[in-house]
């Protein structure tokens, strides 16, 4: 295997060898395209192509999504300069963040919770999905970070359909518990998309130092205590029958099936559901990975239903 720098060693804990090996081959070749979707609140999918053709642009459709495009990455700067994307109608988006809004299972009447939301991306997918159609309530804690999250909702015409909160997720329940003491009023969500920070070793590129110099092991363990607990807050605010999306875009298992499995130990009324979006590699009991590739960031999407 390529010598890495040896902060990334600590990536690698309890995985296999074989994986080691892919992952390192994602790192060394990354991301070559440039990906984006139509916003439905703004244009239609006909229209989006029309504009690429008219801009002979060579595109590609991605197999999981109509709505999701895709071309060589030569192709961005032209890209950005189209009328579509200057007046929203597109949005430039990685093909693996587009995951987890695939896997909310979207209904127009479910009431929707987005627990880091900034800068956007998947609330204004969700919402260009639902057509606008829907309630979503965005939050995020950090106050450069909300106002990023706020350009792109304007930016994309949703602002009809998303509440934003300046918030810590750690202390939603609390927030939004309307009976102060139990959890019982703080189970409003039908769907929750739980998006959490992550250490990002998924979008490291080996030839690009500032990809990697900040990371560390300890970090990133860091990181999986503040996802378990955002993790135990989403369960507390999820209705019977709800479901809550678990993404990063780490490779790490400390960030993913460990955080995962830890909460499915301790509250085994909730199960994982299979991905609609088929992965590079399904773990244990449905957890889905994706590898660093040309064409994706390494990503982790676990899907978890609460059975009543
Ligand atoms: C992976 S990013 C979310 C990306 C977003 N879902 C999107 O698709 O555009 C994680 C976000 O969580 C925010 N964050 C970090 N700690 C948080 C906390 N304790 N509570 C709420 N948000 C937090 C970060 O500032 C960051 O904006």
């Amino acid at each position: 295997m390529t010598s890495l720098p040896s902060n990334l060693l600590g990536v690698f804990e309890n995985i296999s060898p074989a994986d080691q090996e892919k992952i390192v081959t994602g790192w060394s070749h990354p991301r070559s395209i440039v990906s984006f979707r139509v916003n439905h609140l703004k244009c239609t999918r006909v229209e989006v192509i029309e504009e690429l053709k008219k801009a002979s642009f060579p595109y590609s459709v991605w197999t999981h999504s109509e709505d999701a495009f895709y071309m060589d990455k030569e192709h961005e700067y032209t890209l950005r300069g189209l009328e579509i994307y200057k007046t929203g109608k597109i949005y430039v988006q990685s093909l693996s963040s587009m995951i987890p809004a695939l896997c909310l299972d979207l209904q127009s009447d479910q009431k929707i919770l987005d627990m880091a939301a900034a800068p956007g991306s998947k609330t204004t997918q969700i919402a260009s999905m639902l057509g606008g159609n829907c309630k979503i309530t965005a939050l995020e804690k950090f106050g450069v970070r909300l106002e990023k999250l706020v350009h792109t909702i304007k930016a994309q015409g949703v602002e009809e359909c998303v509440e934003v909160v300046k918030i810590d997720a750690t202390e939603v329940v609390a927030h939004f518990s309307k009976d102060e003491k139990g959890n019982k009023g703080a189970k409003m969500f039908d769907r929750i998309l739980l998006d959490v920070p992550c250490s990002s070793d998924g979008r490291i590129n080996l030839e690009d130092e500032k990809t990697f110099c900040w990371y560390s092991g300890d970090k990133s363990r860091s990181k999986s205590l503040l996802q378990y607990e955002m993790l135990e807050q989403a369960r507390k605010m999820l209705v019977d029958g709800g479901k809550i999306v678990y993404s990063t875009c780490s490779i790490s298992r400390r960030e993913n099936e460990d955080v995962v499995q830890k909460f499915l130990k301790t509250h085994p009324e909730f199960t994982l559901l299979p991905s609609p979006i088929a992965p590079d590699y399904t773990l244990e009991d449905n957890m889905n990975r994706w590898y660093p590739s040309p064409m994706m960031e390494g990503f982790f999407v676990a899907i978890l239903e609460k059975h009543t």
